[in-house]
């Protein structure tokens, strides 16, 4: 646990791995993904626990909330999700990647992976 703790720190500490707030579900949904706070609370523990024992944990921005659902459903089977826990993780990190996307253009500009999903609701995507 604390090794884990201190490679979590390494890597820019809790922040990297934010808790999701009431904005986060409106972040889910703008993204396709209908959930609860409590599901995402519940994907991130999820995160945490279950997908950090073969490597570190990617922050949620490495890859786009549209590129989460697959690779999670590639590594359901690594972490032997059910299909349940396999959604909340799911919903926790493509609410949690189009937080970042949407916050860091400014300190990040030119970051090439910023997707068109995360454009402002009411913003036509197409
Ligand atoms: C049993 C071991 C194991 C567990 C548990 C596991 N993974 Fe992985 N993961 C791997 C391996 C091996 C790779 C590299 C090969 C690949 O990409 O399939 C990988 C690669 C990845 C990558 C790509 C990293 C890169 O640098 O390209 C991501 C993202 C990822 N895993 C996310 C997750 C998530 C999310 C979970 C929990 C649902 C999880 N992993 C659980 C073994 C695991």
């Amino acid at each position: 646990m604390a090794a884990a703790a201190l490679l979590l720190a390494a890597c820019g500490g809790a922040a990297a791995i934010p808790n999701p707030t009431a904005k986060s579900v409106e972040y889910a949904q703008r993204n396709g993904q209908v959930t609860t706070l409590p599901t995402l609370k519940l994907g991130r523990k999820l995160y945490l626990s279950r997908c950090s024992s073969c490597h570190n944990l990617k922050a949620p921005k490495f890859l786009a909330p549209r590129d989460w659902p697959e690779m999670v459903e590639r590594m359901a089977g690594n972490a032997q999700l059910t299909a349940d826990q396999q959604r909340a993780v799911t919903q926790y990190l493509v609410s949690a990647s189009a937080a970042a996307y949407d916050t860091s253009s400014v300190a990040n500009p030119g970051a090439g992976k910023a997707p068109a999903d995360t454009a402002p609701a009411g913003t036509p995507v197409h």
